[in-house]
């Protein structure tokens, strides 16, 4: 709790001053909700006790000038409230997300659920503005009316004062208690929450898959089950707390009653004027009115409290590898060094980490059996192209996430032309890599945008023929109405398998950079299409270090060197020659899936 407030008033320190103005606003809006009453008070003892009427028209004045101060103030609050509340500080949120964001690990990325990172988030966020909003415009100035109340009370009649004051005590213990009992399960309700967004957001992005196995009815049906199973558990929950929030109620009236069955007493027993009375009935019922408000204010508080709580269990956690303290930059050419090398998967983690809700979600998976790279050794020298093979779940994409650094070895070093790679600037480094995956990611922009995407700089349209002519974008450009000003579509459906790739491709060669990966950049293309993406690679690969990973022996048979993976370790290495003489593993490869290919 203690850093949950520490972290939220961090976000908002840019509108320390802000705030501060919006303070005293408040203040003085509360004591005129006093002095309003009190006024009019006077001015009922005075029409009784027929005081000259310029005394009593003055009064009125008085409370008109009040009156429309109160109308001012409001209206500057609300330009505050449009400022900051609505543009100022989501954006200001939006842009801490993503910079936080941007400080994960690609490894950390991979390991949540992007539905439920995206529940999370925009729930987080919007609570996060909700809650601060809350608190300026429903909280605070509830603290304030009830305080200056009960300490108005007081100073005019002792127990008047202490009766509001037991009221408010109370009041506030009942809110305590609901908040410890109901805690827990609120948690977990909201995280099933989370869990049932990330349902409804994978269907939607899985909506093909569902449509051609014919499985609509099953998906709908499951969804609408677990959001219902969720909703009575949630009904469940605030039932129990309107219960005891409708005992808040009750305590308030009996509370007003108080006040009024003594006010009423202590003005026939003399003790004070009429007009007393109308300030006493006044003051409490404003105030009561306001602190009846606070059980719904209070529960929103609280769900918003549990967003924002779980936003920063996501966002605001470190990042798995440490970066250097004085990194260093050097001139990069491309030589890639394993020493001893060895990775194991940290289990994925689930929707939450915290002991208390574990059971409800499922929280971990197991993590893999064994580790997925095991005391690798190795050395590609620089501008060498080199081939990984071995069979699936070998090791080999894992093998080219260490390279950009995704992951730190758990064991073990990798050297970069001599400086292990946790020594470098991770920016300049990555900048020298160019990664063509299987799955390129594309965004739903432009040809030019998306191949343009690792160059800050303006790329000039002679250097884009030239990645188009080496990447074999050529082909289909002008097949696209409006060649590289085209818009591809949400994740680049508009092109076919191939042609992503294809775009990776030139994505990766525009960067010039001195190492180059493939991981399994020809698989979805056909034989022709794959002949020409090997000239690609072939031309694309002089003067760089050069990383394929590819099942056809067509793809990787002129390496200058190829790798046999088998389960996270090299076990063999040399020319396509070498092995077919020495490598035992190797010809069962080539015997066993690639032959056919060829
Ligand atoms: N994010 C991850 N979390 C946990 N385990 C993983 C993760 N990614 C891969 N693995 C496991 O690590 C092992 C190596 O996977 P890797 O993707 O490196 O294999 P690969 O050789 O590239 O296989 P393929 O040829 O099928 O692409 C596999 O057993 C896989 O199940
Ligand atoms: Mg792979």
């Amino acid at each position: 709790m203690k850093q949950f407030l520490f972290k939220t008033l961090e976000i908002y320190r840019p509108f320390q001053k802000t705030m501060g103005v919006m303070f005293l606003f408040m203040i003085v809006m509360q004591i005129f909700n006093l002095v309003s009453p009190y006024l009019y008070g006077r001015i009922i003892d005075g029409v009784v006790s027929q005081q000259p009427i310029q005394q009593v028209l003055f009064i009125a004045f008085m409370a008109f000038m009040v009156y429309a101060t109160q109308e001012l103030l409001g209206y500057l609050s609300d330009q505050y409230e449009l400022k900051y509340f609505d543009f100022a500080v989501p954006r200001h949120i939006k842009v801490r997300t993503l910079n936080k964001f941007f400080t994960f690990s690609i490894g950390q990325h991979n390991n949540q659920n992007s539905g439920v990172k995206r529940s999370v988030i925009t729930r987080g966020e919007h609570s996060l503005n909700s809650l601060a909003f809350k608190f300026a415009y429903e909280i605070i100035p509830m603290v304030l009316q009830v305080l200056f109340t009960v300490v108005a009370l007081l100073y005019i009649n002792w127990i008047l004062g202490s009766i509001v004051l037991f009221g408010v005590v109370v009041f506030v213990a009942i809110t305590i208690y609901l908040n410890i009992i109901l805690r827990e399960e609120m948690t977990a309700v909201r995280d099933l929450w989370v869990e049932n967004d990330k349902e409804q957001s994978e269907l939607i992005q899985n909506v093909e898959l569902v449509q051609v196995n014919v499985q609509e009815k099953r998906v709908i049906d499951e969804y609408s089950q677990s959001y219902e199973t969720i909703g009575d558990r949630s009904k469940i929950l605030w039932g129990q707390y309107t219960f005891f929030s409708s005992l808040r109620g009750l305590l308030v009236v009996i509370v007003r009653f108080a006040v009024i069955a003594i006010g009423i007493w202590f003005v026939y027993e003399g003790k004070y004027t009429p007009g007393y009375l109308v300030i006493f009935l006044t003051w409490s019922s404003n105030a009561f009115s306001r602190l009846g408000n606070f059980g719904n204010t209070h529960r929103q508080a609280l769900e918003l409290y549990s967003s924002v709580q779980k936003y920063y269990e996501m966002i605001d956690v470190p990042c798995d590898i440490v970066m250097a303290k004085h990194p260093i930059s050097p001139t990069i050419e491309g030589k890639i060094e394993f020493k001893n090398v060895s990775f194991r998967y940290p289990a994925r983690n689930g929707v939450d980490k915290s002991e208390d809700t574990k059971k409800d979600v499922t929280s971990e998976e197991p993590a893999l059996l064994r580790d997925a790279l095991t005391g690798v050794n190795l050395i590609v020298e620089p501008g060498q192209r080199v081939a990984f093979v071995g069979h699936s779940g070998a090791g080999k994409s894992t093998l080219a996430q260490m390279i950009i650094r995704a992951f730190d070895p758990v064991e073990g070093q990798i050297l970069i032309d001599g400086h292990d790679l946790r020594e470098l600037d991770l920016g300049y480094y990555r900048s020298h890599i160019g990664m063509v995956e299987q799955d390129v990611q594309l965004f739903d922009n432009t040809l030019r945008y998306n191949i343009a995407f690792g160059r800050p700089e303006e790329v000039s349209d002679a250097e884009f023929d030239e990645v188009s002519r080496l990447a074999s974008i050529e082909q289909f450009r002008h097949r696209l109405e409006k060649g590289f000003d085209t818009l591809i579509g949400e994740k680049g459906v508009k092109l076919s398998g191939g042609e992503r790739q294809r775009v990776g491709i030139a994505r990766a060669l525009i960067k010039h950079p001195k190492i180059l990966i493939f991981d399994e950049a020809t698989s979805s293309l056909d034989t022709e299409n794959e002949q020409l993406i090997r000239q690609s690679i072939e031309q694309a690969s002089q003067g760089r270090t050069t990383i394929i990973i590819a099942h056809r022996l067509s793809t990787i048979r002129d390496a200058d060197k190829i790798f046999v993976m088998g389960d996270g370790n090299v076990v063999g290495a040399g020319t396509h020659e070498e092995l077919m003489h020495s490598c035992k593993p190797y010809q069962n490869l080539i015997g066993k899936q690639m032959v056919s290919i060829v």
